[in-house]
């Protein structure tokens, strides 16, 4: 386990918006490099950089063409290694987006497997044995290929999958696990993999993790084991890198050999409870949990946390975070305020938090049009606004060059006016990480349990090693039992611990310290 990932708080960074240092209206690489201090004065002390390989940017850049190139929007190879250097000189660790279950149709490697005529890349992706024929219910394109065959998408029809074998294969063409073809497919991701570990990369993200080994069970045990191949590859050659999952599911993610699992902002998963509410109701009323207004307790979250927590506890670590690049933005449905409540709970969990772009200032969803595969996942990634300055401080480029238009409210927040003002978000934010990093109790393996948590209450308060946290997102005042002496460490809003019990006058949360006398 690397030992940096235990103090660890990431910075999502979708590159096209970040920075654009050269004035050709996307952000680029050296722009990320000239925000490191930024970035470090947050309190963040890992990024992860969304893919920024060449790529024909069907699906952002999670169609990739090169692995082994930097795209030229973005910059060059000596760019990313710049990066690195940056970021280490000031203790920031920095992970690539590995994207091992496809590539894009454009990859060298899939244009040979296209061919007629059998070559080494025949077998790197799925290919059915017949031009035309919907095979065992995985999606496919056919019509495109001189080879008479059809082949398996991951995900756009962009993506071809990459051949990692059946777990039980029930056609010819479908290989097993430990065919040579589908164990040289996982031995090239590995060589990317040490291809960046060699240039400074700290580890990889892995984009759709769970999805290499096509027919797999319940349990991924195809997947798996490919996994914990790549971990040994790691834990010999690499020990320090990191390994994180995009699985959403701890429980499997972890003993795969990951290090550390995002739970998604979704709608199958508790953790989406706390932000969005997806079964809005009818009348138009959201029960977020954090919603000051919502009727919502803890318990659509806690019982599912609790259990992926003490399944995986000393294993590895779950990752919470604001949102990412794929959902909307938490502003979309909590204000500012609701914010801060929220991310002081994010932050002081167990496990590794993730911070994405913009997300400390409160930017905005927005409605837009979808641009490189996005769909309605454009809207959460627009320019990161620096200042009032042109284009927000962004870009110096034309307004109608912008990868994506700036945020056109006249009250957008930006990084200039929060830095001016105390009570802003990103001071919260700032005051919440520096906390984490002084407390070595709030750290990703600091011991966790729940000290109040029950139905029909807004309250709830856990304890993290002699640390006692809580947060009340109504507006109602809650109690609950607290014996002892207490002293505050950190508080939003109105908190008494006195007289045996502990009171949120909400909105309010608390971190309290053991009296030391
Ligand atoms: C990434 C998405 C991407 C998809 C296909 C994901 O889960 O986060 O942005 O579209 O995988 O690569």
């Amino acid at each position: 386990m690397p030992k940096w990932l235990q103090d660890a708080v990431f910075y999502e960074i979708y590159p096209q918006s970040f920075c654009d240092s050269n004035g050709d209206g996307i952000g680029d690489l050296p722009g990320i490099t000239g925000k490191l201090d930024y970035i470090k004065d947050l309190g963040c002390n890992a990024i992860w950089l969304n893919p920024c390989f060449d790529s024909p940017f069907r699906d952002a850049g999670y169609d990739v063409r090169d692995y082994r190139r930097v795209a030229p929007r973005y910059g060059t190879n000596e760019d990313l290694a710049e990066l690195f250097r940056q970021a280490h000189a000031r203790g920031i660790h920095v992970l690539l987006d590995l994207v091992p279950g496809h590539t894009s149709e454009e990859h060298p490697w899939f244009r040979a497997s296209q061919r007629a005529e059998p070559n080494a890349y025949s077998n790197r992706y799925i290919w059915t044995d017949r031009w035309c024929l919907p095979e065992a219910g995985l999606p496919f394109v056919a019509g495109e290929s001189e080879r008479e065959a059809t082949y398996i998408i991951n995900f756009f029809k962009c993506q071809p999958a990459l051949n990692y074998g059946f777990l039980h294969p029930q056609a010819p063409w479908q290989l097993p696990t430990d065919h040579p073809d589908c164990i040289a497919t996982r031995e090239a991701m590995k060589d990317v993999m040490r291809f960046w570990l060699a240039r400074g990369c700290d580890g990889f993200r892995v984009d759709m993790a769970a999805s290499l080994v096509k027919n797999d069970d319940d349990q991924k045990t195809g997947t798996s084991a490919v996994w914990r191949d790549v971990r040994a590859m790691l834990d010999a050659e690499y020990p320090e890198a990191a390994l994180v999952a995009e699985w959403s599911c701890p429980q499997l993610a972890i003993p795969a050999g990951f290090h550390c699992d995002f739970y998604l902002n979704s709608e199958d998963e508790g953790f989406g409870s706390l932000m969005h509410d997806y079964e809005r109701h009818s009348d138009g009323t959201d029960e977020s949990y954090f919603r000051r207004d919502a009727k919502a307790d803890i318990l659509s979250f806690l019982p599912a946390y609790c259990a992926d927590y003490w399944a995986t506890k000393g294993k590895g670590y779950i990752s919470l975070i604001t949102c990412n690049h794929d959902t909307r933005r938490p502003r979309n449905n909590l204000t500012p305020e609701e914010l801060k409540l929220a991310y002081a709970v994010l932050f002081t969990l167990p496990g590794v938090p993730f911070l994405y772009y913009g997300d400390e200032i409160g930017m905005r969803y927005r409605q837009l049009p979808s641009l490189e595969g996005g769909y309605f996942r454009t809207g959460s990634r627009t320019p990161m606004q620096w200042t009032a300055g042109k284009n927000l401080g962004f870009s110096q480029a034309p307004l109608e060059q912008l990868y994506l238009p700036v945020d056109p409210s006249p009250d957008a927040p930006t990084v200039e006016a929060q830095q001016a003002d105390e009570a802003s978000l990103l001071h919260t934010v700032k005051d919440l990480l520096a906390l984490r990093h002084a407390h070595p109790d709030l750290a990703a393996d600091g011991e966790f349990s729940v000290a109040f948590a029950q139905r029909g209450h807004r309250l709830f308060a856990y304890r993290r090693g002699a640390l006692v946290l809580a947060v009340n997102p109504g507006a109602a005042r809650e109690s609950c039992p607290l014996p002892g002496c207490w002293q505050p460490l950190y508080t939003i809003g109105r908190v008494n611990a006195a007289g045996g019990a502990l009171t949120l006058d909400g909105p309010a949360f608390a971190v309290l310290a053991p009296c030391t006398e």
